[in-house]
């Protein structure tokens, strides 16, 4: 045989596997099979001025709903949002300005949300960042936390007296397979007071996405607000802009394995899913991957950690009592 052959052989062999591969992921990617229309429903989606944000916020303008963008670039949400509309010939698309990382921000966005808004029935924490440089907020939070967790901490727990005006709603957290990568989470050092872990940082803060919904689903029971539910997803590799501000190596990395990956709108289905579908009705406090109910790490089922955790994020946001919706 000669040398080409056998490189032949390998190159065949080398497509074959990859094909495979993608193939795989295509499969087990899971789709929201519900047809659900949610006319008259207001839902707040975070970061959804592209990626999964996006996708999640024009499925449900489909569906009829009342959408709010909420994204920290208010050009570009502008912008998405005419086109969800254009596409979708749902008028009630609206962009609004929300820095998630920033308490400030998050506290004006509920404020003028409380003021236009009667209802609120979705509420889907989708914005992220990863891979940022070492980054103090002038809140005195590090960046990954603020925006991971923090903010959508604040976020959730205010607009949640918007929510409960009805009594039903459904919050969804978008989380990551990533939460597996830590074994830790070092409550006194979420902001990075005592050590600066880059590797481990987005793993926690996606970790800290799944205790926040588990505290959150058993303090909604606890109050005695089950209609309202809350869940949190892992939306599988997806092609995302979540690394843009990355610094290079790791975004090389990404950029090979994005390759596999999902596209936005096969990775925004398990959390459409969550904010329509009749089938998860009342289902509350879970993680689920692939549009399926799924086990996160076993610190992500940690009650002790994720009350810990949650009392230790109203002391970092400084949760006032009248932000207080699950006394
Ligand atoms: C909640 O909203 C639905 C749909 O608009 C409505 O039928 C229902 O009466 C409302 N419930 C409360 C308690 O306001």
């Amino acid at each position: 045989m000669g040398a080409l052959c056998v490189l032949t052989y390998i190159g065949v062999g080398l497509v074959s596997i990859v094909g495979a591969v993608k193939l795989y992921f295509k499969m087990t990617a899971g789709k929201c099979k519900s047809t659900r229309r949610i006319d008259g429903q207001v839902a707040v989606i975070t970061g959804s001025n592209q990626g999964i944000g996006y996708e999640t916020a024009k499925d449900l303008a489909r569906r009829g709903a009342k959408v709010i963008l909420a994204c920290r670039n208010l050009e570009s949400a502008q912008k998405a949002a005419d086109r969800i509309k254009k596409e979708t010939n749902n008028q009630e698309v609206i962009a609004k300005k929300l820095d998630v990382s920033s308490l400030a921000s998050v506290r004006q966005f509920c404020a003028d949300l409380m003021k236009e808004e009667s209802r609120l029935d979705i509420l889907v924490n989708n914005a992220g960042v990863a891979g940022m440089r070492r980054t103090i907020t002038d809140e005195s939070l590090e960046l990954h936390f603020a925006t991971n967790h923090f903010g959508p901490f604040l976020l959730t727990n205010i607009l949640l007296g918007l929510m409960k005006k009805n009594g039903s709603g459904r919050i969804v957290t978008v989380s990551s397979v990533a939460h597996t990568w830590t074994k830790e989470l070092d409550l006194e050092n979420l902001n990075s007071e005592k050590q600066w872990e880059p590797k481990l940082l987005y793993a926690r803060t996606k970790l800290a996405n799944i205790l926040f919904t588990r505290e959150l689903a058993r303090r909604l029971k606890a109050a005695g607000l089950s209609g309202i539910t809350a869940n949190a997803v892992n939306p599988g590799g997806v092609k995302t802009a979540i690394f843009r501000h990355a610094r290079k190596t790791f975004k090389y990395m990404i950029m090979v394995s994005q390759f596999f990956f999902k596209t936005p709108e096969e990775g925004a289905q398990p959390t459409i899913q969550l904010c329509v579908a009749d089938s998860v009705e009342g289902l509350t406090g879970l993680y689920w991957t692939d549009c399926k109910q799924s086990r996160s790490s076993t610190l992500g089922d940690d009650m002790d950690v994720a009350k810990a955790l949650w009392e230790k994020s109203v002391e970092v946001v400084k949760l006032s009592d009248s932000e207080n919706n699950l006394k």
